[in-house]
């Protein structure tokens, strides 16, 4: 009898464990609503797929998602993109930032996710979270290598290259952007990062590029993809767009628009970041009860 009970209780228990764990994985990016900037995020979701069954993208961009679904080309929340995993079965997940600094967009989509999980809970044995592009020295040392090798073979030695980065001045964004500032002008002293927003502006890079006697300057996106910031902030024709900033100094703008998901080996460091995801937002160890 004893036996019996033992059995129908290990019946239970099987019955309440999915019998197979069944993994996915959600990239999520901030967004963009531009048909030109797709191929850096095509790219990426490609490779994921290469590796995995399940593969989803959400943009977090609430603006941009709603321009997409008017645009019939709908893109998931975060929250909407989980229930969909789960719905399908996915009870072991992954979810890999897309963004470039663990600063407050990232902070944002781990909020997300433990909103989600506390919502539901249960619902997924483990929800690990891999870190976006640059967490480590080893990391920016790869990136720096990988940008400065998808530059152009027609760039001069004396040519400049001034990459533009996002920035943001609410959370650690900005110190990251500096470090990765310094981290290209230390490998080769023509190449400058800016950023659109917060604390490392192209107002304190100008100057220094004239000084440097540059003629031709090529310009690249250091964000994900080559969207809006790109293809106006930086390329565009207004007077105050860093390619008219250029011109105005007598210098050539050179536009080279190419996101870094569309580099090979920054989409092998997303890879690897969410192969080693170890941050579990389902099983908190004791020690951090
Ligand atoms: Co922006």
């Amino acid at each position: 009898m004893k036996k019996l009970v033992a059995f129908a209780l290990a019946c239970v228990l099987f019955a309440a464990v999915p019998a197979f764990a069944r993994t996915g994985v959600l990239l999520v990016a901030f967004g963009t609503s531009m048909d030109t900037a797709r191929p850096a995020i095509d790219a990426i979701e490609r490779d994921y797929k290469a590796a995995n069954d399940t593969v989803l993208m959400a943009f977090t961009s609430d603006i941009i998602r709603k321009k997409l679904a008017r645009e019939g080309k709908p893109v998931l929340s975060v929250n909407a993109a989980m229930n969909k995993l789960a719905e399908d079965g996915v009870t072991e997940l992954r979810i890999q930032s897309l963004h470039i600094a663990p600063a407050e967009e990232y902070a944002q989509l781990e909020r997300m996710v433990v909103k989600n999980i506390v919502k539901h809970p249960g619902r997924f044995q483990s929800v690990k979270v891999g870190y976006p592009l640059l967490v480590s020295s080893a990391d920016l040392d790869a990136v720096v290598d990988a940008v400065l090798a998808s530059l152009p073979k027609d760039r001069r030695p004396d040519d400049a290259v001034v990459l533009m980065g996002h920035g943001n001045d609410r959370g650690p964004g900005d110190l990251i952007m500096a470090a990765a500032a310094n981290a290209f002008h230390a490998k080769d002293p023509h190449v400058w990062l800016a950023t659109v927003e917060g604390a490392n502006g192209f107002d304190n890079v100008l100057p220094r590029l004239k000084a440097s006697g540059a003629k031709r300057v090529w310009l690249q996106p250091f964000m994900i993809v080559a969207g809006d910031h790109a293809n106006n902030d930086l390329a565009g024709p207004e007077e105050d767009s860093w390619a008219s900033r250029i011109k105005a100094e007598g210098m050539t703008p050179m536009p080279h628009l190419k996101g870094l998901g569309e580099i090979k080996a920054v989409r092998g460091l997303f890879l690897s970041h969410t192969e080693n995801a170890v941050i579990d937002l389902v099983n908190t160890k004791k020690s951090d009860d």
